[in-house]
């Protein structure tokens, strides 16, 4: 008797999955946030908290996913988030992601720390791509990111704000966490590289290198520093607070991504789903507004949209998608999740995301 194998069929299946692929040190470092990972806990949760009063005989034979970010017409409101190190899930890392991503016209941002370099993610996919930024205390270091990035046909810098250091993150200490020194990481300079690979005096070789290389000074002049650099548009990925929001709008930011890194970095941090209200209030329809944390599920999107996002970002699935099967596993995750914001969207009475408003949730 053949044995079909059973794919998983939802996004939390494939974290099983890439558990049992992965070397004990990296799926840590992937699942894993800051302190006791309260936050961790509580972001599924605050979506979870919140219930849709959907609307009923809305035709959903005209169900439609598109939307328009950054100016730019989007094929769904769903993008991949930056993380870093993808060649440590699979070989074929950031370029298995862009190929996927641009099978599921899904846009990409590719991390500073990746082990790819942006030309080749460029080359890899047909979707928009953006680059996420953490900036270098050699300033000149970090423009010359910026640079490539244009030359390369990037369509959006973002800039992470809410890591001046990183998180305490006590799998990573527990494992040593290091970045094999094999592993390119084409982005960094030498030293930073070497840092990444032994660390400084045990613990996490990831907290030394921001500790040592990347700006911990950085403030909203850097913000206005990186707008004056380069005409592509700036998003702050990071921002839990209204008046920070509105801060990055007028230090010349075209929208803020409302985050808190997957609750790596501060463990007490509010859940994303109780700060994008706030945000969304304050920013009034100015600039591009998206959102991440622990969205997991294709109705998670309906409320991110009805609380005033215009699109959200998958991180972990993504990963467990590549670690689970390489593009084949992150097409297939992108592909599960599409259907199920198709039909969320549908059962919401949700024709497309102009009527995803806020009176849906309650
Ligand atoms: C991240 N994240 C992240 N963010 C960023 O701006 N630059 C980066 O290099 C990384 N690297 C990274 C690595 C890993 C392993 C994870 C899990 C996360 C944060 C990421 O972009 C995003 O904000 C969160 O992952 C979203 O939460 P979920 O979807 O993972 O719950
Ligand atoms: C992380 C960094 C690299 O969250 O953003 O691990």
């Amino acid at each position: 008797m053949t044995h079909t194998p059973i794919l998983p069929v939802n996004l939390s299946e494939y974290e099983a999955l890439a558990a049992e692929r992965l070397p004990r040190m990296v799926y840590d470092y992937y699942a894993g946030g800051a302190n006791d990972e309260r936050l961790l806990r509580r972001a599924p949760a605050a979506w979870e908290s919140l219930t849709i009063r959907y609307r009923v005989l809305r035709d959903a034979s005209r169900t439609a996913l598109g939307c328009t970010i950054l100016g730019k017409a989007h094929d769904w409101p769903v993008l991949v988030a930056p993380t870093a190190f993808q060649r440590m899930a699979h070989p074929d890392g950031e370029l298995a992601t862009a190929r996927a991503a641009s099978g599921a016209r899904t846009a990409m941002i590719l991390s500073t720390l990746s082990t790819t370099p942006m030309e080749a993610v460029a080359a890899a996919t047909a979707a928009p791509w953006w680059f996420q930024l953490y900036i270098d205390r050699d300033r000149g270091r970090s423009e010359a990111l910026v640079r490539r990035a244009e030359a390369a046909g990037c369509g959006a810098l973002v800039l992470t704000v809410d890591t001046p250091l990183l998180g305490r993150r006590e799998r990573d200490v527990r494992n040593a966490f290091h970045v094999p020194p094999e592993l390119p990481v084409p982005h960094l300079g030498e030293v930073t590289r070497d840092t990444l690979a032994t660390g400084a005096d045990g613990g996490s070789a990831l907290a030394a290198t921001f500790a040592t290389h990347l700006d911990r000074g950085i403030t909203w002049r850097d913000v206005a520093w990186l707008r004056g650099l380069t005409s592509l548009p700036v998003l702050v990925k990071g921002v839990v607070r209204g008046d920070d929001a509105v801060e990055a709008l007028a230090h010349g930011a075209d929208g803020v991504i409302v985050s808190n890194h997957g609750g790596r970095q501060l463990d007490a941090a509010i859940p994303t789903a109780r700060a994008l209200p706030e945000v969304a209030d304050a920013m009034a329809g100015r600039g591009t507004l998206l959102v991440d944390g622990g969205i997991r599920r294709g109705s998670d999107v309906v409320a991110a949209l009805a609380l005033g996002a215009q699109g959200v970002l998958l991180g972990r699935p993504i990963l467990w998608g590549l670690a689970a099967d390489g593009e084949a596993g992150v097409a297939r995750v992108l592909q599960l999740f599409r259907e199920e914001v198709s039909l969320a969207f549908a059962l919401a009475g949700v024709t497309g995301v102009h009527d995803a408003t806020r009176d849906l949730l309650g």
